[in-house]
C-alpha cells in the first residue's frame, strides 16, 4: 500500500491555517497589480527567494508587507477562494479559517470589507465544493490589549459568522496575560478561545493560555515538552494541540524535521493534529506536512489515521458533523486500494 496515496486522499480537516498565510505570491502579484501597489519584489521568484526566515518576526515582517495589497472585499473573497481550491487538492473537507482583521483595520481597510470577502468565499464554497468550515478572529499580541477590545467591538455586528477567537503575531514579550480581559469579554459574547502559545514562547505562556486565557485548543505547544506537569495538565484537560510541522522547520523552532516533537508529544497522550499554519510562506499545504513529518518520524499509518482523527473531533464543528466526519474517515479507511 502506498502511504502517500493514503495521505494525499484520506478526508481532512485543517484547524490551524491563517487566511493570509495562504497568499500565493502570484495571486498577490495580480491583486497588487489592479489595486495600484508596489510590492518591494519584481518578480515572483524574488519574492519567493526573500522567504528565507530566521525566526517568527523575519517571517511576520513578509506577511504583514504582502497582506498589504489587500484592500478590497473582492481581494478577501480571490484569497480565500484560492485556500478552498487548495482544500479540494488536498482532500480537506472541514476548515477553521483564522483571520487577522487588525493587519487589515490597521492600514484602514474595514472589518466589513474583510470579512464580507471571507463570508462570501465560505459560502461558495459550501455550495459548491460542499467543504464547511468556520472563522476564527485572531488578535495581535504586538499589539494593545485596548486594540483588541476594538477589534472585538467591531465584529459583534458579524457574530453569526465568527466562532472563535485567537491570539498570533508575536509571540515573545507578549504574553497570553496581556490579553486576559478582552478574552474574557470576547468567551462572554461567545467565541471560542484559543491561542498561538508555545510556538517560540516558553512553557509558562501555555500555562497562561490554558489558565488565564481558558483556550480549548494550543496552537503550537510544542514546547509544552519542557514541563512536565504541563504535560499532565494538557492531557488531564484534553486540550488538543494544532502542530505545523513545516512551519516549524521553516521557522527555524526545529532545525531538522527529524527532530520535531510531533510524535513524542503522541506518546505523551496528548492529542495532536497536523496543519499548514502559512502554507505560501512554509512550502507546502496539509497534504505535503503529513507526507514530510511522515516521511521524517517515520509514522504509521495507524498515527496518521489518528491524527486525522483528532482534528475533526477536536474542532468546533457540531457534534453531529464530527460523527459525519468521522464516519467519512472510517469509510475511507476501509475502502481504501492501493
Ligand atoms: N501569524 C501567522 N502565522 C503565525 C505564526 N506561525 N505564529 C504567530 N503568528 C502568526
Ligand atoms: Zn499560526
Amino acid at each position: 500500500m502506498s502511504i502517500e496515496k493514503f495521505i494525499r486522499e484520506i478526508p481532512k480537516a485543517e484547524l490551524h491555517l491563517h487566511i493570509e498565510g495562504s497568499f500565493q505570491p502570484e495571486l498577490m502579484f495580480d491583486i497588487a497589480k489592479r489595486n495600484h501597489i508596489e510590492i518591494p519584489y519584481k518578480s515572483v521568484e524574488e519574492l519567493k527567494k526573500a522567504y528565507k526566515f530566521g525566526c517568527l518576526q523575519d517571517f511576520l515582517d513578509i506577511y504583514y508587507t504582502g497582506a498589504g495589497v489587500l484592500l478590497k472585499e473582492e481581494d478577501f473573497y480571490d484569497l480565500t477562494m484560492a485556500y478552498f481550491e487548495a482544500c479540494r487538492e488536498n482532500n480537506i473537507i472541514f476548515a477553521e479559517i483564522m483571520f487577522d482583521p487588525q493587519t487589515h483595520t490597521q492600514r484602514g481597510v474595514s472589518f466589513d470589507t474583510v470579512i464580507r470577502g471571507i463570508q462570501e468565499a465560505r459560502e461558495e464554497a459550501k455550495e459548491k465544493y460542499g467543504i464547511d468550515s468556520l472563522l476564527i478572529m485572531s488578535y495581535l499580541r504586538h499589539l494593545s490589549e485596548e486594540e483588541a477590545f476594538k477589534t472585538l467591538e467591531q465584529s459583534l455586528p458579524y457574530k453569526e459568522w465568527i466562532t472563535s477567537v485567537g491570539l498570533d503575531s508575536s509571540e515573545r514579550g507578549n504574553p497570553p496575560s496581556k490579553f486576559r480581559k478582552v478574552f474574557e469579554a470576547s468567551v462572554k459574547e461567545g467565541y471560542r478561545p484559543v491561542a498561538h502559545a508555545g510556538e517560540e514562547g516558553d512553557a509558562d505562556y501555555i500555562w497562561e493560555a490554558i489558565d488565564l486565557l481558558g483556550v480549548h485548543r494550543i496552537d503550537h505547544g510544542n514546547r509544552s515538552l519542557q514541563d512536565e506537569n504541563l504535560v499532565k495538565e494538557i492531557v488531564k484537560r484534553d486540550l488538543a494541540l494544532t502542530v505545523c510541522p513545516l512551519s516549524n522547520l521553516e521557522l527555524r523552532n526545529v532545525d531538522v524535521l527529524t527532530s520535531h516533537p510531533l510524535k513524542k508529544l503522541m506518546d505523551k497522550g496528548i492529542k495532536v493534529t497536523v496543519n499548514s499554519d502559512d502554507p505560501a510562506y512554509f512550502g507546502g499545504h496539509l497534504n505535503e506536512n503529513f507526507l514530510q513529518i511522515r516521511k521524517a518520524l517515520d509514522l504509521t499509518k495507524e498515527d496518521i489515521v489518528e491524527l486525522v482523527k483528532n482534528s475533526f473531533q477536536y474542532s468546533f464543528a457540531s457534534e453531529e458533523q464530527k460523527s459525519g466526519y468521522l464516519k467519512r474517515v472510517d469509510a475511507f479507511v476501509a475502502d481504501f486500494q492501493d
